[in-house]
């Protein structure tokens, strides 16, 4: 009933020639995989190189971000109009290093998601706790917090949106969230989504992001809240996405 996503997030990551490159090898390496959507967001670089290779493709086109303003005089940023334009088609939204690095606050965040939205883009909203939170026993009502600005949404809004859950102690460390601690927060999340947005709650794909691999997909994904991963350092290698995705 919820789809299966499979999404690489390339982060500031590979050149233009290097994600082209890229992206042809995920292309061939992924011909036989049906039951799972892949998506990739490159840089922005290199979204319309990529794009162009994945015309013809069932591989979604994502960007990494999106301006929290409609247009005009915001020097060096890329607008969700302009990523429309070129074919985008998801946008990750609120990823812990944009919380952390870029001070991205729930209220800009809100004003992203929904401009995305209003220019026919998925937001990929990203949410997680850092280590602290874990130790001292308040993660979940931490993350629960961080999902207030998508409880502002309508319900058709809602219904397109794709939560991925990363928690930050997990993200790049090779240190990953237990299938157990993944599902409880997993569960945790679509509860709370479901009191505010009823069975809807149940079509919610939430993906899980942290030093996920091939080694440890299969046991994460198995978990019934679980429905994919948000990918880092192994969305750049084509060999370990596709067997990611291929844990299903
Ligand atoms: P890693 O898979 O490198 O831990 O990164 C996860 C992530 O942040 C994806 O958005």
């Amino acid at each position: 009933m919820r789809r299966n996503i499979v999404a690489g997030n390339w982060k500031m990551n590979t050149t233009v020639n290097e994600g082209v490159k890229l992206i042809s090898e995920i292309i061939e390496k992924s011909k036989d995989l049906s039951d799972v959507k892949l998506i990739v967001a490159p840089p922005f670089t290199h979204i319309f190189s990529v794009g162009e290779k994945l015309k013809g493709t069932n591989i979604g086109l994502s960007s990494q971000n999106c301006a929290s303003e409609e247009k005009g005089a915001y020097t060096g940023e890329v607008s969700a109009e302009m990523l429309a334009n070129i074919g985008v088609e998801y946008a990750i939204i609120g990823h812990s290093e944009r919380r952390e690095y870029f001070d991205e606050s729930d209220e800009v965040l809100l004003k992203k998601v929904k401009l995305a939205l209003a220019n026919g883009i998925v937001p990929i909203f990203c949410v997680g706790e850092e280590l602290f939170f874990r130790e001292s026993g308040d993660h979940l009502d931490y993350v629960c917090a961080q999902l207030d600005a998508i409880c502002e949404l309508s319900d058709d809004d809602f219904e397109k949106i794709i939560i991925a859950y990363e928690p930050i102690w997990a993200i790049g460390t090779g240190k990953t969230a237990t299938s157990l601690q993944a599902q409880e927060m997993h569960a945790h999340i679509r509860n709370v989504l479901a009191d505010k947005f009823g069975e809807k709650a149940e079509k919610t794909s939430i993906l899980y992001g942290g030093s996920c691999k091939p080694s440890n997909a299969k046991e994460i994904f198995a978990q019934p809240d679980v429905d994919g991963g948000l990918i880092g350092g192994a969305a750049l290698n084509a060999d370990d996405f596709i067997a990611i995705a291929k844990a299903f």
